[in-house]
């Protein structure tokens, strides 16, 4: 059986306090569910987000880190600063990381490899723009993207990666993919994983969907026997989308 997981990534969203107060909603709304609950805060605040969490059940993930073991790279921050804190999952190759800040394949694969390495687990990101959902290329985008970053990896090294497949013409748009373009997608990177490696690699990989994924939409989308799950942006900042979208798994 796949993990069934709902992530929230909070973006360069919620200060301190903000943080505070709805974790403390969210540990005392949290549903009965055997699904991983995992929330994604802003990195000043992910330490807090431990230690206040140090006894739930819903887990602390990074937003991004860098590839490097340390050193001259201001600004970024480390696997092993993220372990010593107590966070062993972490979010890469996010499109807004891919569009704004410049992060390639080539780059996602070092970080890959990094986090890996420091046996920590990876939600890893993408998706097509919608000029190659309009050409028809989202396929072969979404292949080059997991091939270029994850398909060199050792089969054994796949226990350690989640799958978020994002369309970026979704994100923070309100257009969400209808549960079957859902479907086909993820049936589709699964095939790709099980013909790069074998249908146990491939079955065991939980894929999530993530883009405007809203109260309204979450079950129809989790139905889909591909979708394992969701990566939530913005209604996971509101306490009661995201867990209304927690008991939708
Ligand atoms: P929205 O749910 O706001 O569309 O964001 C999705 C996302 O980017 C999660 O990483």
């Amino acid at each position: 059986m796949r993990t069934k997981i709902v992530a929230g990534n909070w973006k360069m969203n919620k200060t301190h306090s903000e943080t505070e107060s709805l974790l403390t909603e969210l540990s005392a709304k949290r549903p009965d569910t055997t699904a991983e609950i995992i929330v994604a805060p802003t990195f000043v605040n992910l330490a807090a987000a431990r230690e206040q969490l140090s006894d739930s059940i819903i887990q602390v993930a990074a937003q991004n880190m860098h590839f490097a073991e340390n050193g001259a790279y201001t600004g970024e921050i480390s696997a092993d600063m993220l372990l010593d804190i107590g966070v062993e999952t972490v979010i890469l190759g996010h499109s807004e990381r891919r569009a704004h800040f410049g992060e390639t394949d080539d780059l996602l694969a070092k970080k890959v490899k990094t986090a890996l390495n420091k046996n920590m687990r990876i939600i890893f990101c993408f998706g097509e723009e919608l000029e190659d959902r309009k050409s028809g290329n989202h396929f072969s985008v979404v292949e080059s993207q997991l091939k270029n970053a994850l398909f060199d990896l050792a089969a054994t090294a796949w226990k350690g990666i989640v799958l978020a497949y994002e369309p970026v013409w979704a994100i923070g748009t309100g257009e969400t993919a209808s549960p079957e373009q859902a479907q086909e997608m993820h049936a589709f990177i699964r095939k790709a994983i099980a013909d790069n490696y074998d249908g146990a690699t491939a079955n065991s990989v939980s894929i999530l969907y993530g883009g405007s994924v809203k109260p309204n939409n979450a079950e129809d989308i989790f139905s889909k026997p591909d979708v394992d799950g969701g990566l939530i942006g913005g209604a996971s900042l509101n306490c009661g989308d995201f867990i209304a979208i927690v008991k939708a798994i």
